[in-house]
């Protein structure tokens, strides 16, 4: 990671922080956007009453920088969610789960009023797909949703010795040019033994700070 992707990461996530309510509960993703911004929220001590995490990691940091912790069923739906993405479009449709988090941040996503996504210069694309699109599966579906992924034109590759939080398994498919990823996701939904597709296409972001920058809402 070069040194200005890491600063635009920590720009937009310092920048994400004045969205949030004080007093609040907010949605809060994974990855190393997401460490900013939680780094962050750890040094404006009390500005929020709780979070939603995506994930043990997250979790883990929350906890470390004093954050409680809540369930989402206990806390009902979200004002606000701020979560990273590795690839971002104009319309600001996602590619997510290069951490291996998708499920819980796509619930999260959809439980929330506004997804604000931050993410680095880098993250920006016309056409999703240039990163690998990962897929979480039921680890015994492996094989069958891989070559689902075949007949719809992607290179799956299982990411081997990983398992998610939920206990399952991830394959990312490369080499797809997603020109319609609304269409895509919804297909890939589809396929039995998907547990999550990493486009972030039907609940897109609504908010995208890129490098500090408010650049798409
Ligand atoms: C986690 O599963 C992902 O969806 C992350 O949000 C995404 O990979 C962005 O991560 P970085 O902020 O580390 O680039």
């Amino acid at each position: 990671m070069n040194a200005s992707a890491e600063n635009g990461k920590r720009l937009s996530a310092e920048s994400a922080l004045k969205l949030v309510e004080p007093g609040s509960v907010i949605g809060v993703g994974t990855g190393s956007t997401v460490r900013w911004f939680i780094e962050a929220l750890g040094r404006e001590r009390g500005l929020i009453e709780g979070a939603v995490s995506s994930s043990e990691q997250s979790t883990a940091l929350l906890r470390q920088h004093g954050i409680a912790v809540l369930d989402l069923n206990a806390v009902g739906p979200l004002e606000l969610y701020v979560d990273g993405a590795d690839e971002c479009n104009l319309q600001r449709h996602l590619i997510k789960g290069g951490g291996a988090a998708l499920t819980r941040e796509k619930i999260i996503a959809a439980a929330s009023a506004r997804f604000v996504c931050v993410i680095d210069g880098s993250k920006r694309v016309d056409v999703l797909g240039r990163f690998p699109l990962p897929v979480e599966v039921i680890p015994m579906a492996r094989s069958h949703v891989a070559r689902a992924l075949l007949d719809l034109g992607g290179q799956p590759v299982w990411r081997d010795g990983v398992v998610t939080d939920n206990g399952n398994w991830i394959l990312d498919a490369h080499g797809l040019a997603i020109t319609d990823p609304v269409a895509l996701e919804a297909r890939i939904n589809q396929i039995v033994g998907v547990v999550t597709v990493g486009l972030f296409a039907a609940r897109p972001a609504d908010i995208v700070i890129c490098d500090g920058e408010r650049i798409l809402a």
